[in-house]
């Protein structure tokens, strides 16, 4: 006998878990299927995905972590503070993080359970198509039972990129998963990839104590970021002794019982080679369809093997909906979870929609970087006029209080309509604070919009408001 739902979403990650409770909430028989490796005290797949098990959270808590032991180990003297020489308890750190992800996946079951969800444990792939009824609902195999379904979300994520002749054993080598469970601080720390998770997991490790050396293949750093921001960044994360080589060439890479040994052939052509202990290797995520049999019903997928989509989350085939890492788009978890409750709300024969311009960005390094719209290299290349607004935070009482006056905050405004094309942060807190900018731009608001609303003094957000002053030339403080 199969099992007969409205709604099949397949993979428990945030595009999947939300796209689950949203489609319930709207009224909808829902389940989710999930099969990943990480189970629960029931042992049952957890819930959550990459972003709760091995991404998002477990990552952030790291961070946290290794930012207080650095501020004790190098910047509480500056206050006053004396606690002597700190050290870190690394099976501790890495406790506590289990901990938090425990809380969290075990979350998302109960509110499956409070939406009334149902959890369904196993790897879902397509069967085929079947009239029940009179009409027509998709077959897929959930483990070894059946289901029908009238709508299939597949949320079925990403997995790290690995490069060939590296194989990652996540001991020596390390993709995410083996990067978040590192049991002690390794002496030296190379890191192939200079993206995301390289300067995350990277400032994690020197900040605890590790020499960090990130390889990156493309010649300019953090490509993706506002030029200003990447220019900053390269120069506060080579002041925290973070070394980063661009434009390099990966070779050979040897694991001996010693550790790592990387070849490389620099930006020069000369080649290199990088001992270390351990090695992180961030160089991208790729779509992941494993075992999901798309081509049993001709679920379409683009060069990339990302699920081919509209700018619904449409698949080519009816009744079949795709969001999150599994389609094109940056990897990101709000992202994913914008798609799910778009998708639920058309299924519901609501209005959904998701705003693909207003996707902020975050890397959580000390200081953090956001930022939100287009940068000016893109405006520049767009023939674009616009106006910029920079401030420093180092003008700002709030950031001088709290030691963090490393950073600004540029915004970029149309230079005929003044609407706010970009907001860019490099600063303490910008993770917060670009939440102003995703507001602002989602209202269509102008510069002159924001320089005219007030701002609590003093805070960091003040840099904010000083920056949309700036791009009419009338900042107040700076
Ligand atoms: P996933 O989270 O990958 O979930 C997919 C789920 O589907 C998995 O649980 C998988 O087991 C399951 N699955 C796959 N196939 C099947 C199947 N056939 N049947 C059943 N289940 C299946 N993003 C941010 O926005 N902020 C961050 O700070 C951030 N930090 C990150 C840090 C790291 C180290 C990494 C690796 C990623 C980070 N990301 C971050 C990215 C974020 O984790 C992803 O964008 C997000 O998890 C994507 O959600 P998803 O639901 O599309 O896929
Ligand atoms: P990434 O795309 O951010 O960075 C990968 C880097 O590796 C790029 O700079 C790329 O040029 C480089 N690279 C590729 N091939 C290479 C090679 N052969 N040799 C040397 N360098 C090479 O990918 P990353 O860091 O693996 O993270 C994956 C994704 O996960 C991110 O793109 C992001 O979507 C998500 N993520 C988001 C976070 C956040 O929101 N704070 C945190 C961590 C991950």
């Amino acid at each position: 006998m199969s099992k007969e739902f409205d709604v099949l979403v397949v993979g428990g990650g945030p595009g999947g878990y939300v796209a689950a409770i949203r489609a319930a909430q709207l009224g909808l028989a829902v389940a989710c299927c999930e099969s990943n490796p990480y189970a629960d005290p029931k042992g049952e797949p957890r819930l959550g995905g990459t972003c709760l098990n091995v991404g998002c959270i477990p990552s952030k808590a790291l961070l946290h972590t290794s930012h207080l032991f650095d501020e004790a180990a190098h910047h509480f003297a500056d206050q006053g503070i004396a606690v002597g020489t700190p050290s870190i308890d690394v099976r501790r750190m890495l406790e506590r993080k289990d901990g938090i992800v425990r809380q969290l996946t075990s979350g998302i079951k109960g509110l499956f359970k409070k939406n009334k969800v149902t959890q369904l444990n196993g790897h879902g792939s397509f069967v085929g198509r079947k009239e029940v009824a009179g009409s027509e609902v998709w077959e897929m195999k959930v483990g070894d039972d059946l289901v029908e379904a009238k709508q299939v979300i597949v949320a079925t994520g990403s997995k790290a990129r690995h490069l060939p002749g590296v194989s990652v054993d996540n001991q020596i080598v390390c993709d995410n998963v083996g990067a978040l469970d590192i049991d002690s601080v390794p002496r030296r720390l190379a890191v192939i990839g200079a993206g995301v998770i390289g300067l995350e997991m990277g400032s994690v490790w020197r900040r605890l104590g590790s020499e960090v050396t990130l390889l990156e293949a493309l010649p300019e750093f953090l490509s993706a970021a506002d030029i200003d921001v990447a220019r900053e960044a390269a120069k506060i994360f080579a002041k925290q002794g973070l070394k980063i080589i661009t434009g390099i060439e990966i070779g050979d890479v040897k694991v001996s019982q010693k550790g790592v040994s990387i070849d490389y052939r620099d930006k020069d052509g000369k080649d290199q080679k990088l001992d270390a202990d351990r090695l992180i290797v961030s160089v991208g995520r790729i779509p992941n369809t494993d075992g999901l049999n798309p081509d049993a019903v001709g679920l379409k997928l683009n060069a990339r093997g990302q699920i081919e989509v509209d700018g619904h989350c449409r698949t080519n085939l009816p009744g079949v909906w795709a969001v999150g890492d599994v389609v094109a788009g940056p990897m990101l978890a709000h992202k994913a979870m914008e798609e799910g409750v778009m998708v639920a709300e058309l299924i519901a024969g609501q209005a959904g929609h998701c705003n693909f311009e207003t996707i902020p960005w975050v890397i959580y390094t000390s200081p953090e970087i956001a930022w939100v719209g287009r940068t000016e290299q893109q405006l520049k290349s767009e023939g674009v006029a616009y106006r910029a607004g920079k401030i420093p935070f180092a003008a700002n009482g709030r950031a001088l209080g709290m030691g963090e006056p490393g950073g600004f905050v540029k915004l970029l405004a149309c230079a005929e309509t003044d609407r706010i094309l970009g907001v860019h942060i490099i600063g303490a807190n910008a993770s917060e604070l670009i939440s102003e900018g995703v507001v602002a731009m989602e209202f269509g608001a102008a510069s002159e919009d924001l320089a005219r609303i007030c701002h609590a003094h003093p805070t960091l957000s003040e840099v904010v408001h000083e920056a949309a002053l700036a791009c009419d030339k009338r900042p107040l403080h700076f």
